[in-house]
């Protein structure tokens, strides 16, 4: 059973407590920092100062993304609440929940809009959304979750007094699983949702290589210092030695595999020593360790996907610039 406390007058579940999180940092930076090559998973950039700097990155000039997303959104939030037909949103990776705004007031329009399920493994920026929208939907049932969506996907909560889902996957979020991690994603939250429940899925679409490279690699440098914030949370949560100036920030796209790779590359031979994990990693100079994919998409291969794993597309839509598609599908059969 997961715990469970209140925020203001909402619930909030909590699968995954500090001490947990830790525990699978531990497992992970270990098994990552062992590999050749070196990897990190890209969840663990999201403490309070991560989840801070990622908004800070939405507003950047070159991270078009974000504005894509939300220019769908004002222009059909409305369609998508009415082909929804729900009356509960729930929200995976919900961040600061700022472009559900959107379908939170066409749903209001709509159909009727009894509830919002945030979802994210940030609890900071989880308490602070809900709290904020507390304030601009004084009326709004929320019942938010502390959860990793590659594991608790299942416990997904059932609307209270039953009721139709929309579970919206924005800012592309998707694209930081490779393709097996996708498939299984979408079927665990198959296991998690009823028939005639809806996935609102967000996905970057390939476009110029400089573009796409630009919007991870931007001047100001906000970026880098999103990407070096995993090396302060190893130094605060593992006691890791490492110094986050010793490493530069590298964007590249792997045009094999049609995705963006963040990566974190030595400055000089260095060892960090991990003292949680009483283990001491080498690097030698110009060695890099991979921090996050952002695999982008073609629109075809969006509703192929959905479908493979089960679900019916109903209709899909895109910004006037053709950057970023929303695809709403259909779970005919849980
Ligand atoms: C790229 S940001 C997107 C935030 C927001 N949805 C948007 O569109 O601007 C990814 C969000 O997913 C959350 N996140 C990353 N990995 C996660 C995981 N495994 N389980 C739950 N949330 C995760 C992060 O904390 C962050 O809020």
């Amino acid at each position: 059973m997961p715990a469970r406390t209140r925020t203001r007058d909402n619930r909030l579940d909590i699968h995954l407590r500090p001490e947990e999180l830790r525990e699978t940092l531990r497992r992970d930076v270990r098994a990552g920092l062992t590999a050749t090559p070196k990897t990190l998973p890209s969840k663990y950039f999201y403490d309070a100062r991560g989840s801070a700097l990622f908004v800070d990155i939405t507003r950047l000039p070159e991270y078009y993304p974000t504005r894509a997303e939300a220019a769908i959104l004002a222009r059909h939030a409305d369609e998508i609440a009415a082909v929804s037909g729900a009356d509960w949103l729930v929200e995976l990776g919900s961040g600061a929940s700022e472009k559900t705004r959107r379908l939170l007031h066409a749903l209001e329009a709509g159909a009727g809009l009894r509830g919002y399920v945030p979802f994210d493994v940030s609890a900071a920026a989880l308490t602070e959304a809900m709290d904020a929208l507390a304030q601009e939907f004084p009326g709004l049932e929320q019942h938010g979750v502390v959860g990793d969506f590659e594991r608790h996907l299942p416990a997904l909560p059932h609307p209270p007094r039953g009721g139709t889902r929309m579970v919206a996957f924005l800012g592309s979020t998707i694209g930081n699983l490779d393709p097996g991690e996708r498939a299984r994603f979408l079927d665990d939250l198959r296991g998690g949702l009823a028939a005639g429940d809806t996935l609102l899925l967000g996905t970057d679409l390939v476009k110029d290589t400089g573009r796409l490279v630009a919007a991870y690699d931007d001047a100001a440098g906000v970026t880098a210092e999103f990407n070096r914030n995993v090396l302060h949370v190893l130094r605060r949560e593992l006691g890791a030695d490492v110094d986050p100036a010793d490493f530069e920030h590298v964007a590249v796209w792997n045009a094999a595999d049609r995705w963006i790779e963040m990566r974190l590359r030595a400055r000089r031979d260095l060892e960090v020593r991990v003292a949680d994990l009483g283990l001491a990693v080498r690097f030698a100079a110009g060695e890099e360790v991979r921090t996050e994919i952002s695999a982008k998409f073609g629109r075809e291969q969006v509703r192929a996907e959905l479908a493979a794993a089960g679900y019916t597309p109903l209709r899909q839509w895109t910004d006037p610039d053709g950057d970023f598609a929303l695809t709403l599908a259909r779970l005919d059969q849980a």
